[in-house]
């Protein structure tokens, strides 16, 4: 049956993606969105494809979410039945310096639309909200020494600075092994970023609850793939190795290289998003997004560079950014039981598809470097 969706932060790289599968699926939708210019370019009906892809498909409301204009809200809410809230700032290691900005964006923002739906007459019926692996901190490990599962906090930076990465037992300070982190894991976010998702997650389980909506949190792993911003420095590493390949330069390497992600490929994330709008299962529920499997960054660099066909080196730095965790991957479970999903694309498949589409755009600056000295200024990157 057709819906009125509401896509709030719906011109970026998922959302513009969910958006599209939801019209093919006789959905009506409306996006909210500021087209910011750290992912639009500064002009973006020439600088931003993912808005050019669905600008003429949707109802488009140019707005920022962090302002409560209240007729704006009033009519954004009208007739819509279900809300998906994508719009965030989304740098990790940018959180750590702009701070008010990223907590404008992600608290503000998600307080006014709580709001509108506390004091404005709606049909909603289901909100969505993007979640992140960020609110988990370093995840889930196993002390052998206590035979237990742990959750270890900040990495010591003495420990950093030897070049000892790995986290440690936060009792006994030894070595641990790496788990799959699931949904009960304890909530120990490392970045303002990883802190601003969590309060988004709750402040929309809180409200919708007293509402009587409602809500799922998908907490996405790292999403890539096809149509994803190639000119911001906070998008990820495959944006900036890529760059470095395409322009013959070593790859500069953070830690040791050995730290992973767990990284998933955006037709998997939109398919389960719309399966969580779709399936009544998810309701009430914070789900992982995955794929369950952990890959190096080593390893990331080296399926780049067989895909691209160009030799580079690859070069550890042993230098680490504050705010970055050392290893995560999702236990999927609750994916697989409650929405019957599970991820499709490998990650050989999905770097495949992205180096393919990639080889096809321009070479553009992403101010990699840039972000890294504003970094570094801080003491945030060592
Ligand atoms: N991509 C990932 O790997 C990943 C991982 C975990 C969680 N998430 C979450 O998923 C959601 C979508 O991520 P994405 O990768 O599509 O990010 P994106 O940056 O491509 O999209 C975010 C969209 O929100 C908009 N936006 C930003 N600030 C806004 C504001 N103040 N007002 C209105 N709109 C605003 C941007 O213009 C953009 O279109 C985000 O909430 C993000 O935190 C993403």
């Amino acid at each position: 049956m057709s819906k009125q969706i509401l896509i709030i932060g719906g011109a970026g790289f998922i959302g513009s993606n969910l958006a599209l599968k939801l019209i093919e699926k006789g959905h009506q939708i409306t996006i909210l969105d500021n087209l910011h210019p750290q992912i639009h370019g500064a002009n973006p009906e020439q600088t931003s494809p993912l808005y050019q892809a669905i600008k003429n498909k949707v109802r488009f409301i140019h707005h920022d979410v962090a302002n409560d204009h209240p007729t704006i809200w009033k009519d954004v809410l009208k007739n819509q039945q279900i809300i998906v809230h994508f719009a965030a700032e989304t740098g990790t290691g940018q959180s750590m310096y702009q701070i008010k900005r990223y907590n404008q964006t992600n608290v503000m923002g998600t307080s006014n639309l709580l709001e509108a739906l506390m004091n404005f007459e709606h049909q909603v019926e289901k909100v969505v909200v993007a979640s992140s692996r960020a609110i988990y901190g370093e995840g889930k490990y196993f002390s052998p020494t206590i035979n237990q599962f742990v959750y270890p906090k900040h990495r010591n930076e003495q420990d950093l600075l030897n070049g000892d990465f790995e986290c440690k037992c936060p009792i006994t300070n030894q070595e641990v092994e790496l788990c799959a982190t699931d949904e009960m894991s304890f909530v120990q976010p490392n970045s303002i970023y990883g802190l601003n998702k969590y309060e988004q997650e709750k402040a929309i389980e809180i409200t919708c609850s007293a509402l009587n909506i409602p809500y799922v949190a998908l907490r996405y792993q790292n999403v890539y793939g096809v149509g994803q911003s190639l000119s911001n420095p906070y998008t990820g590493i495959l944006a900036v190795f890529s760059n470095r390949i395409r322009e013959k330069q070593p790859i500069l390497i953070f830690e040791d290289g050995k730290e992973s992600r767990d990284f998933v490929y955006i037709d998997d994330v939109v398919q389960a998003t719309l399966l969580s709008i779709e399936n009544n299962e998810a309701n009430n529920k914070a789900i992982n997004v995955g794929t369950g499997k952990a890959t190096s960054v080593i390893e990331v660099a080296q399926e780049l560079i067989k895909n691209y066909e160009i030799e580079v080196d690859i070069q550890i730095t042993q230098k680490f950014r504050k705010g970055d965790i050392r290893h995560n991957f999702a236990d999927i479970s609750l994916l697989k039981s409650s929405l019957n999903f599970e991820p499709k694309i490998s990650f050989q498949e999905g770097i495949k598809k992205y180096v393919d589409w990639v080889k096809t755009q321009p070479l553009v600056e992403n101010n990699f470097e840039q972000s890294l000295k504003e970094m570094q200024a801080k003491g945030l990157y060592k």
